[in-house]
């Protein structure tokens, strides 16, 4: 991230997610806050997309697969929450959180939610908030952290965030940004929380799992964002975050590929590759 910026990636993301609810596509997550926090009319959106600057891609396709990709993601971490919120445990922590807007949609009453982000992009996300008027309801507290320079142990704890009662972790978008110094320690963080404790993310393959056309436009995009000052910098195969996972703790792991978590929410077979190899993942730690 460029010093003193917001995370750019954030608000593409943001717009994509927004778009996504305006889209003629199947609707795979659903964001009443989306549009507003994006702070775009849908014409707007529309117009962004067919601009073709809504991520940079010119591939309409590529778009709509990402977005797609976007929202089954965000899904999937919400249902994670729902499941374990049922299952009785209270806190969820968003790790570099962007626009993300489950915060002022949480629909369970007594589960506490803490935002982690970068500081620059967490006090940029402040001022949308109030611009759009969307209230910071009280089980909300922020808490600033660059995942390279601090520790989320501290941010934590100066947020008040119990680290003896069970959490969900939810990490979208991030682990492909961040050096394997900072995943780690983030990882050895989350394992060593009170049991039952889970985390949801998703990473990125290598780009040599790419097949030539993919990993051509795969260039494409890892240079777009280098040169925004968010380079893509580390990247895992299913057999090497898994062995990971479990060396640090963590008893299950639910590893899919981004197609066939797409096409599970659509209830149809899993289309063909995706445009570069993403993963979606849940880890467990039960005891
Ligand atoms: C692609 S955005 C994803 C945002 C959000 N999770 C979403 O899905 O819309 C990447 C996020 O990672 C955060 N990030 C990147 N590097 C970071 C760092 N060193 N410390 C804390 N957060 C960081 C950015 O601030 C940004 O919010």
């Amino acid at each position: 991230m460029q010093l003193g910026q917001p995370s750019r990636t954030a608000l593409a993301t943001a717009y994509a997610r927004a778009y996504h609810q305006i889209a003629s596509e199947p609707r795979i997550f659903t964001d009443p806050l989306a549009i507003r926090i994006a702070d775009v009319t849908p014409d707007q959106l529309s117009a962004l997309d067919a601009a073709s600057m809504v991520e940079g891609d010119t591939d309409g396709e590529m778009r709509r697969r990402r977005r797609m990709f976007l929202a089954a993601r965000a899904r999937f971490a919400e249902q994670t929450i729902a499941d374990a919120v049922a299952a009785g445990t209270r806190q969820v922590v968003i790790l570099g959180a962007g626009l993300d807007t489950f915060a002022y949609r949480n629909p369970h009453p007594d589960v506490r939610v803490f935002e982690v982000d970068h500081p620059d992009t967490q006090a940029w996300k402040r001022q949308r908030l109030e611009t759009a008027g969307i209230e910071i309801p009280a089980s909300l507290t922020f808490a600033p952290v660059d995942f390279e320079s601090q520790t989320l142990a501290a941010g934590l704890a100066a947020a008040n965030f119990d680290r003896d009662r069970p959490a969900v972790f939810i990490w979208l978008g991030v682990v492909v940004y961040l050096t394997r110094e900072a995943i780690l320690d983030t990882l050895r963080f989350v394992a060593g929380q009170a049991t039952p404790v889970q985390l949801v993310f998703d990473y990125l393959y290598p780009a040599s799992a790419s097949t030539p056309e993919d990993a051509a436009q795969r260039a494409v995009r890892a240079e777009r964002w280098a040169a925004v000052g968010e380079p893509w910098l580390s990247f895992f195969t299913a057999e090497e975050i898994e062995d990971l996972l479990r060396e640090m703790g963590f008893d299950q792991v639910d590893d899919y590929d981004a197609p066939k978590l797409i096409a599970g929410y659509l209830g149809i077979p899993p289309q063909p590759s995706s445009t570069v190899p993403l993963h979606m993942l849940r880890a467990t730690r039960t005891a």
